[in-house]
């Protein structure tokens, strides 16, 4: 089981917290990958893609990749948005139902893209570096890692535990009314989040789901101590990404 079930597969994308921010400035949060991708192979392996915020915008121009995620939901998701886009766009794209610590790509990659958050959406570092172990056994020599993930809410550091409320719809008309508790583990780094989503109609609660995330979260010191453990030396780090909330790095295999 992932936690990245039906439900929260199927509203992730419009989701505060999750990718509702993306979702509205795409572009501007898939540029890095872009411009780090010029000059490179048309071929490219993704793991975690999820919904597919970088899969389709790479698949739209010319690049075929591999999408690895382990949970059959966001493929689900990620497969009805290829359904809708021109067939030459959805024929380079591979949907691969495996887990990214131990997949095998068949032939070594040049570059591996990992957006929003698949690094920081493991709960333990031991976790964290088996990833990386997978990316540098499935890049070629000099292949290059590019992943983007969330700065921890240094808020919550101070505070151990917040709740905090917000609404929205969602493009088929759905509202929801969510609260979030986010409680952070100061020894293992991990914010624990629980989003209740409460659907409302006519002033009515009609149904509420529970979802339960761990994200556990790197410094940029650690991340570039767990890099080079791994045999990658760090391209770019940088900590301005997403308004100063994220890091897009990239990574070369030594
Ligand atoms: C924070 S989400 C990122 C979503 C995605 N990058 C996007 O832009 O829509 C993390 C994704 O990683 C996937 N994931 C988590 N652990 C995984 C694993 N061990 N192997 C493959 N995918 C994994 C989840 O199913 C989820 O789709």
């Amino acid at each position: 089981m992932t936690a990245y079930d039906a439900f929260l597969a199927d509203i992730y994308d419009h989701s505060p917290y999750f990718c509702q921010g993306r979702t509205r400035e795409l572009d501007r949060f898939n540029a890095p990958y872009f411009r780090h991708l010029e000059g490179r192979s048309k071929s490219v392996l993704e793991f975690g893609s999820g919904t597919g915020m970088l899969t389709i915008p790479l698949a739209t121009r010319g690049y075929g990749v591999t999408s690895v995620d382990n949970s059959p939901d966001m493929h689900d998701v990620l497969g009805a948005k290829l359904r809708d886009v021109e067939p030459q766009v959805a024929g380079r794209v591979e949907q691969v139902l495996a887990d990214a610590l131990t997949y095998r790509a068949p032939e070594p990659a040049e570059t591996i893209v990992m957006p929003e958050g698949i690094l920081i959406a493991l709960p333990d570092r031991a976790l964290q570096r088996a990833l990386l172990e997978s990316c540098h056994r499935n890049l070629a020599p000099g292949g290059r890692l590019m992943t983007d993930f969330f700065q921890p809410r240094f808020d919550l550091v101070h505070r151990d535990e917040l709740t905090e409320f917000t609404r929205f719809r969602t493009p088929d008309g759905r509202a929801y009314l969510m609260t979030m508790r986010l409680r952070n583990d100061r020894y293992t780094q991990v914010q624990h989040w629980t989003a209740t989503y409460a659907e409302l109609a006519g002033g009515e609660t009609v149904r509420e789901v529970v979802v339960e995330v761990p994200f556990r979260y790197l410094t940029a010191s650690e991340i570039e101590l767990l890099l080079e453990l791994c045999g990658f030396r760090v391209v770019e780090l940088d900590t301005e990404y997403a308004d100063r909330r994220g890091f897009f790095l990239v990574a070369e295999k030594t």
